[in-house]
């Protein structure tokens, strides 16, 4: 009997697989045209469930919470099925008695890697039903292959990120560049759920129209982005944190000017701005709604989380993951 049928006779069910979310600090956008970003794997994630199940292979309906009283949209459920769709079928498990189930610390459709951390859940899930040995190299690509049903063509960022121990240095190349940052003081800060989320699809198909439309300017802003990323990945391995913040005031200021935030996402980031150990503040992800993070300095996180806990619908202190942690 070879390892996979092995794996699939054995009563392993029901288990659980978790799956952490992602932060961009620096450079969402400007990765899409090739330039370096910077994201975080952080501690709130989701955990994906595998049972057995005579109706099955299935996934049962996800229940996100929702923070600006809107009904799930149909459509949303229609992609986290068709993931699991394509999921199943490159595991040669369409017809497998099972049903996968989410649960979720994670605010979904806020820019925090929930479509990365569900896809990476889900084929982690499945190499494990299967008894999938090692094929570590193969992992990225079955995942970038799931979130490509929510996004189109992402740059891979995300599904680098959720598959990382630590902060990573992320460009999509050819040939693509995925490297860990050496980082003396894992950044934290907080997540603060701002509004409903824009579209991923929508917003970087809106920046490829305004490059379009007037390159000169949008590729000064794209290219500076990708700058700022760069001098991000040496200040965050120097342990310089106070410049970091500064540079991610600025990383926000050109996410705006390419319009790609809106008046909550700005008010925000200037109110935190303004709170002493807020260390600097921008939007996380594809915009156009959804959350800011900020970078707090050292002992900071917990006294502003609370202080702040009346601003805004909701306030999740993170620190990024670490592999040294
Ligand atoms: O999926 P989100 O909202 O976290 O944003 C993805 C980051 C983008 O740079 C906007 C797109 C990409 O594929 O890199």
């Amino acid at each position: 009997m070879d390892a996979v049928a092995q794996s699939r006779t054995d009563d392993n069910l029901p288990f659980e697989v978790p799956a952490p979310g992602k932060l961009i600090l620096f450079g969402e956008h400007a990765t899409v045209y090739g330039h370096p970003g910077i994201a975080a794997p952080i501690d709130i994630g989701m955990r994906i469930r595998v049972s057995r199940d005579p109706q099955g292979p299935r996934l049962i309906r996800p229940r996100f919470k929702q923070y600006f009283g809107e009904t799930e949209p149909e459509s949303s459920f229609d992609l986290f099925s068709g993931a699991v769709q394509l999921g199943l079928s490159i595991h040669n498990l369409e017809n497998e008695p099972i049903a996968l189930e989410v649960e979720s610390d994670l605010p979904v459709g806020m820019g925090l890697g929930s479509s990365a951390a569900f896809s990476a859940g889900v084929c982690k899930a499945l190499r494990r039903y299967t008894g999938h040995q090692g094929g570590e190299e193969t992992l990225f690509d079955e995942v970038q292959q799931l979130e490509s049903i929510f996004h189109g063509n992402p740059s891979g960022m995300d599904a680098a990120t959720v598959l990382a121990d630590s902060v990573l240095w992320f460009r999509k190349g050819p040939p693509r560049e995925i490297r860990p940052i050496e980082i003396p003081t894992p950044p934290s800060g907080l997540i603060c759920i701002v509004e409903p989320g824009g579209s991923t699809l929508e917003l970087v198909r809106m920046v490829s129209r305004n490059l379009a439309g007037d390159e000169g300017r949008v590729k000064g802003l794209l290219e500076e982005i990708g700058g700022i990323a760069s001098q991000a990945g040496t200040l965050l391995g120097a342990g310089n944190l106070v410049e970091t913040g500064r540079l991610m005031n600025r990383n926000h200021e050109l996410l705006a000017q390419l319009g790609v935030s809106t008046p909550q996402l700005d008010r925000a980031t200037a109110l935190l701005r303004e709170q002493a150990g807020v260390l600097g503040a921008k939007l996380t992800g594809a915009g156009g709604g959804g959350a800011v993070i900020a970078l707090t300095a050292p002992g900071e996180q917990h006294r502003l989380v609370e202080s702040l806990a009346d601003q805004f619908p909701l306030v999740i202190p993170f620190t990024a993951v670490h592999g040294t942690d």
